[in-house]
């Protein structure tokens, strides 16, 4: 058997297949780019048949036409996002509605105007929003006729990312690991499988919906014709969830941020169920033998996003990396403020329907000033969420940060500062990738647990700490509210 691990990292923006080492060394990554497609406001949909074409493209480079030396296959990927395909044809049926999307907004108003949310949230940690999968399967029902017509005739498979790419790699596994599941709305936290009285609520169809597995063990073997040999998959865990896994947070209140296209917060919370007051979640960390771990999680919505659209939308700068030099030329925002509600607002405020704001203009706001607000967004929206979870007895000591945009040492530093914690960061940021490795890892057998494969794959970190002042973190957190109200 082999030895190394292929890591599927199916992230919004982009695809990519890595190799890992035993001791957590990347050898390897092969990207290809996701299209996004928008086709109305608030909506955004991908082309599954696309995820799965340059996956596989990805995935055959990286192992270089020997597959011997995999022992396994990991994935991690952008959870909630719903795909519909005919298990019949294994072709998708609609395009997919990705986890930004918005346009259930209105089924959710009307379920939580029926008084359903505090059951909902009871039974699955969630709340009612349109950032999770099962209205997103309730609204392919009921808009798109080769999604009804495959219901009807008993042909229709829905899932999440890793759930199609499964069901392809495998030729017709139907299967979901209890990560991903846990934000579908329709699996209770204290249950193993799907709840029939959440998906009649819903109008989900139990027969669409895979199977619920561990997220790691040994789950599936691909079909050889992939890659010349029936390779297992061994790992199946959503991203932040993966993320939270590579950067080791193993123990109960150990705490990750990820700032990649969104920004979400995870602390775990050990065995027991997770319950919030303050507007947080309750997932599925990981999965093994039927036994789980929860955490507790804050989403925010908009993170990397936001530079992306300065650059790519506004023309505001030519590379995210430019951000840094920008912040650090001027003093401060001079009063700018961005709040970042470009697809409503998520965890603690859950506003659907809020768009995003740039407060505090002069004629003495440039580039400078716009790009250190939007970084300073991070900040403003992570303070929020720890004010969330310390309500709720999950205080901070420390935070871990990781993903694309933690790469920025003046974020870091201003999240310390904003924080008035330590900040710490991996020098490997690709912990998402990591996790899945771990979990794979340790569901081929090559380790014994997280633990262990923690300890044999993590690498050196670098700590951030606080030196702002207190009257510094009140200014700016009075504009942000001001802002925030105008959201
Ligand atoms: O819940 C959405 C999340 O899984 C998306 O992650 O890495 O694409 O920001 P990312």
């Amino acid at each position: 058997m082999g030895e190394t691990i292929l890591v599927l990292d199916e992230g919004t923006t982009s695809t990519r297949a890595m190799i890992f080492a035993p001791d957590g060394t990347m050898q390897r990554v092969v990207q290809a780019e996701i299209t996004q497609h928008y086709p109305r406001p608030g909506w955004v949909e991908h082309d599954a048949g696309e995820i799965w074409d340059k996956t596989l493209r990805c995935a055959r480079e990286a192992i270089g036409g020997d597959a011997s030396a995999i022992a396994a296959i990991g994935i991690t990927n952008q959870r909630e996002t719903v795909v519909a395909w005919d298990k019949a044809t294994g072709e998708p049926l609609a395009r997919a509605i990705v986890w930004q999307d918005r346009r259930t907004s209105f089924f959710c108003s009307e379920l939580k105007q029926a008084g359903h949310e505090t059951e909902i949230q009871r039974r699955t940690g969630l709340l009612l929003d349109p950032y999770f999968s099962g209205t997103k399967m309730r609204w392919l029902l009921d808009n798109d006729e080769a999604v009804r017509g495959a219901a009807q005739a008993g042909t229709l498979a829905f899932g999440t990312v890793e759930s199609w790419l499964v069901f392809k790699l495998t030729g017709g596994a139907h299967l979901s690991d209890a990560s991903n599941a846990s934000r579908t709305q329709l699996l209770p936290l204290d249950g193993a499988q799907y709840d029939p009285a959440l998906c009649d609520l819903m109008g989900v169809p139990l027969a669409a919906l895979p199977q619920v597995t561990d997220t790691h063990g040994e789950l599936a073997h691909c079909d050889a014709t992939w890659f010349g040999r029936a390779i297992p998959i061994c790992g199946l865990v959503g991203d932040q969830q993966s993320a939270t896994v590579g950067q080791g947070c193993l123990s109960f209140g150990e705490t990750k941020a990820t700032y990649g296209t969104g920004a979400f917060v995870l602390t775990n919370k050990g065995s027991a169920i997770p319950r919030s007051d303050h507007r947080l979640l309750g997932t599925v960390l990981n999965q093994r033998d039927g036994k789980r771990t929860y955490a507790l999680e804050g989403s925010v919505f908009v993170a990397g996003s936001l530079v992306q659209w300065l650059r790519d939308t506004l023309g505001l700068i030519e590379t995210s990396g430019q951000t840094e030099e920008l912040a650090r030329s001027v003093a401060d925002s001079g009063e700018v403020v961005i709040v970042p509600a470009l697809s409503g607002l998520g965890a603690p405020h859950w506003q659907p329907e809020a768009r995003g704001v740039i407060a505090g203009l002069s004629f003495a706001s440039g580039r400078a000033q716009i790009a250190r607000a939007a970084l300073e967004a991070m900040a403003h929206q992570t303070y929020d969420l720890a004010q969330a979870f310390a309500a709720d007895g999950a205080a901070w000591t420390a935070l871990r940060i990781d993903g694309g945009m933690s790469a920025n040492d003046w974020m870091a530093q201003d999240l310390a500062d904003m924080l008035d914690i330590a900040v710490e960061r991996p020098d490997f940021v690709e912990t998402t990738a990591l996790g899945a490795a771990l979990c794979a890892a340790v569901g081929a057998g090559l380790y014994a647990t997280l633990e262990e494969a923690a300890g044999a794959m993590r690498g050196p970190a670098r700590s951030f700490t606080p030196s702002s002042t207190d009257a510094v973190r009140q200014e700016r957190l009075t504009r942000w509210r001001k802002a925030l109200a105008a959201a």
